[in-house]
């Protein structure tokens, strides 16, 4: 990797934006994988054909860049003790659970702490081999925080962008973190940090106050750069959003429309089809889905025939303990409500452990009647903004946790506490009965406020602020 071509648009994020698929045939291809960030960026990166620095997905694949579309990819290799320890370890063991209100408990070891702290270095040192000079490098999320600050102490000429995609805890929460201080020191290398919500940065800048006592005016954050001088830094939200256009496009593809058709009729045409489309993690407040509806069926609120539960739980993170016990929790929960309640003609739930293409995704939007997006936590919750942006006839209900980013956005959704099953039980219900003009003025609401900010917006709102923040110091 020494004659690197180098490039003035950086991203570095974990995961690249392509897949690696293996063909019967044994040949090798890659496939954009449906994430919304690639799309989010797809712009930016056409505009400046930028580089994206990331791994691959799987073990010890060591490739030079290649081109993909309208960027350069670098891969950045992993070992799998590295993929154990840095990927399952602290970065979904240690900071997610941590990081979503302690859902589960988060398992604190200091051998994965040392591989992340390793395997950010490698990141950082890839993206300042292809950085041109005074580049803009934009790092995106929790598993590599330290990065900017590595970055930053091997190119000061860089302007460099933080985007944390989930959420920020509280401070009491934070403070568990042994190594709380490197973390919020890595992140300090950058100029402009952002976050889902308003109150994401907030939990940041008084981390950053309680750990350091440095001196933040919202939304700014004055950093002492060891010579008697300050720089200042952004911590400010910045809530993502996806491409509204191209959803509404596939929604208005017959093909897609009558697919949408073929499944309500698969599934006997019940007056009432609920969704949830999740990746198979217990932030998503899946049991507490399962258990509100399986108490109205129950209590005979619902009927079976006349209501499905259709529940997409995408495969996540299958090696970490907590995500196996999730799936056996779940799947047991599902057989249940099938056995008891199913017909030979009508089941309770179809529950479809399995990722899908995006079109299928946008038919299943257009088959439901009631969104339910039941998460304890979450960062922001694209598949409720992608919900909202496919329902083109402006009929539809999303019932929405209050705990999801975009509940700040999306504020004429029924807005749910899921730990409340009760009040979780009378939303499902009243969505279910809602009148049509009801339905259609609060869809009608919430389109607009999807499309007004889409994701176009998102990375150009991010981008703008980072070109005018000033990333030198104020020393003389
Ligand atoms: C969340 C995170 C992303 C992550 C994605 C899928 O959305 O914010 O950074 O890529 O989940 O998780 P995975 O572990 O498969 O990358």
């Amino acid at each position: 990797m020494t004659d690197l071509p180098h490039y003035d648009f950086v991203v570095v994020s974990n995961r690249l934006p392509v897949d690696r698929v293996i063909d019967a045939d044994g040949t090798e291809r890659w496939q954009r994988s449906p994430g919304g960030l690639v799309t989010a960026l797809e712009p930016v990166m056409r505009a400046s054909h930028g580089a994206w620095v990331g791994w691959a997905g799987q073990p010890d694949l060591d490739l030079a860049p290649f081109d993909s579309d309208d960027a350069t990819l670098v891969p950045v290799p992993l070992s799998p003790l590295e993929i154990e320890y840095y990927y399952e370890g602290f970065s979904n063991d240690t900071l997610w659970p941590l990081y979503h209100d302690v859902i589960a408990s988060p398992s604190f070891h200091r051998e994965w702490w040392e591989a992340y702290v390793e395997v950010n270095q490698r990141f950082a040192d890839a993206s300042a081999r292809v950085a041109a000079p005074g580049a803009t490098v934009w790092v995106q999320d929790y598993q590599l925080q330290l990065v900017p600050r590595m970055l930053r102490e091997q190119r000061p000429d860089l302007t460099i962008g933080f985007f944390n995609h989930i959420p920020f805890p509280p401070y009491g929460i934070y403070a568990q973190l042994p190594w709380r201080k490197q973390v919020i020191e890595g992140l300090l290398g950058a100029d402009v940090i952002g976050f889902q919500r308003v109150a994401d940065a907030g939990n940041f800048s008084r981390a950053v106050r309680r750990l350091f006592g440095y001196a933040t005016r919202t939304p700014e954050i004055r950093v002492p750069d060891g010579l008697g001088g300050h720089r200042s830094v952004i911590a400010k939200a910045f809530p993502i959003s996806i491409d509204v256009e191209s959803f509404e496009q596939i929604a208005r593809r017959p093909e897609v429309q009558q697919r949408a058709q073929q499944i309500r009729d698969d599934l006997g045409n019940p007056s009432t089809i609920m969704l949830g489309v999740d990746r198979l993690d217990y932030t998503k407040g899946i049991r507490h889905r399962l258990k509100a509806f399986g108490e109205l069926l129950g209590d005979g609120t619902l009927a079976v025939g006349d209501a499905v539960l259709v529940q997409v739980a995408s495969p996540s993170r299958e090696r970490v303990a907590a995500y196996m016990q999730l799936r056996d929790e779940i799947e047991l929960t599902v057989g249940r409500l099938n056995g008891q309640y199913a017909t030979i003609s009508h089941s309770a739930v179809a529950y479809l452990h399995h990722g899908y293409p995006r079109e299928e995704m946008v038919a299943l939007y257009l088959a439901a009647d009631v969104m339910l997006v039941t998460a304890l936590r979450d960062g922001m919750n694209l598949v409720a903004k992608e919900y909202v942006a496919c329902q083109l006839d402006e009929d539809g209900v999303l019932v929405l946790s209050e705990f999801a980013g975009a509940a700040d956005e999306l504020k004429n959704a029924l807005l749910v506490n899921p730990h409340d099953i009760d009040g979780l039980k009378e939303a499902i219900v009243a969505a279910v009965r809602m009148p049509q003009r009801e339905r259609t003025t609060r869809m009608r609401a919430l389109r607009r406020r999807v499309r007004d900010n889409d994701v176009a917006r998102w990375s150009a709102t991010f981008l703008d602020t980072l070109r005018h923040a000033n990333h030198h110091s104020d020393a003389r």
